[in-house]
């Protein structure tokens, strides 16, 4: 495989902008789906609180970070403080009661490695995912949120390498690639270091928002909507940057020795963080850091097989974005 770094950015790169933008809006989902996904989540809640009163629902994932596409199943936490119960008992009652009301494919899985109950609503159609007591899931969810407000280029981006990513098929955790949720922190990481800065550090500043879970302090700058102006400086546009975000991953990240770090808004060393030997299953051979749970390497997935079907499709798209003479299509083509 070519590892040199390719030279410059192709000149007529703008070309692409209109057609990436047009990909962009043909994913993001109407407006409509939030309406049914937030009346399916209200009438759950009714009929959780019979059992459970003072429970909570909260929506997390793609349904409640601006990253999910149309038609996307959403990810549901139950929030409930009876600790005498454990979660499986939790789960097989929640499953009982949802089967009770005439909810479809009702499937407790309380083996799994994030236990979940699984429904399907007959009325919306729409697939739901229920987890017991995940709160640090809602957490980062409103994390990735508050970043996506403060420029659109983010979500722009984040759609586009996730739609490369399932595509390409390297975006099924059980098969060593990463999950969604790494991308888009790719994403994110990826714009706090073009030069000038597209996003901020949102943990590197004052705290305006601090929750504690789980023993865990997550404390950030919440106040998006004064930051609107944070990436004005840096014009690149949406074709460049996608070149650009292959072009990093690539040719330009330092796999033996780099974490990436939203939390720090830079790059921190495995050393730093003892990731460079090999705990258990954990290899550390592509280094995510989550922004809150720092011990949490999100590319542990990976495997010595997998990184190399990454790596190649990094540069299969780095290439197509060089010289592709319709980048657009190629670099969605199913594999
Ligand atoms: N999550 C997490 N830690 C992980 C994976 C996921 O905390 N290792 C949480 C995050 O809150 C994330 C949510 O679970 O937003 C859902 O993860 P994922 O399915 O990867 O992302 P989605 O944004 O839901 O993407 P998709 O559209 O592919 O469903
Ligand atoms: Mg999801």
């Amino acid at each position: 495989r070519n590892r040199k770094r390719l030279v410059d950015c192709r000149s007529d790169i703008d070309r692409w902008n209109a057609p990436f933008l047009a990909i962009y809006e043909s994913l993001v989902p109407a407006e409509e789906e939030k309406a049914k996904q937030k009346q399916l989540l209200a009438s759950l809640e009714k009929l959780v609180n019979k059992e459970w009163p003072r429970a909570q629902l909260y929506l997390y994932g793609s349904c409640a970070n601006a990253f999910g596409v149309s038609n996307s199943d959403i990810d549901v936490c139950l929030a409930i403080e009876d600790t005498d119960i454990n979660k499986s008992e939790i789960l097989l009652k929640l499953a009982e009661i949802l089967q009770a009301d005439n909810l479809q494919d009702v499937q407790a899985l309380t083996r799994a490695r994030v236990p979940i109950v699984k429904l399907k609503d007959p009325v919306t159609g729409i697939s739901c995912d229920i987890c017991i007591n995940n709160v640090l899931a809602v957490v980062n969810t409103k994390l990735l949120r508050d970043y996506a407000e403060i420029d659109g280029r983010l979500r722009e981006l984040a759609f586009i390498v996730k739609h490369w990513a399932k595509k390409r098929g390297v975006n099924v955790t059980y098969q060593g690639t990463l999950s969604s949720y790494a991308y888009v922190l790719m994403c994110i990481h990826f714009l706090q270091q073009r030069k000038p800065a597209i996003l901020p550090c949102l943990q590197g500043m004052e705290a305006t928002y601090v929750v504690t879970v789980d023993d865990i302090e997550c404390a950030y700058f919440d106040q998006v909507q004064k930051l609107r102006e944070f990436g004005a400086k840096n014009t690149e546009s949406i074709a460049k940057l996608v070149w650009a975000f292959f072009d990093y991953w690539a040719h330009l990240h330092d796999y033996a020795n780099a974490v990436i770090s939203v939390r720090t808004g830079s790059i921190i060393s495995k050393r730093a963080k003892e990731w460079t030997r090999r705990i258990g299953n954990d290899r550390h051979l592509i280094c995510i850091e989550d922004p809150f749970e720092t011990s949490h390497d999100l590319g542990r997935v990976v495997d010595k097989y997998s990184i190399n079907t990454l790596r190649e499709e990094f540069d299969r798209a780095a290439n197509i974005m060089q010289y592709d003479p319709d980048p657009c299509v190629t670099l969605f083509e199913p594999y």
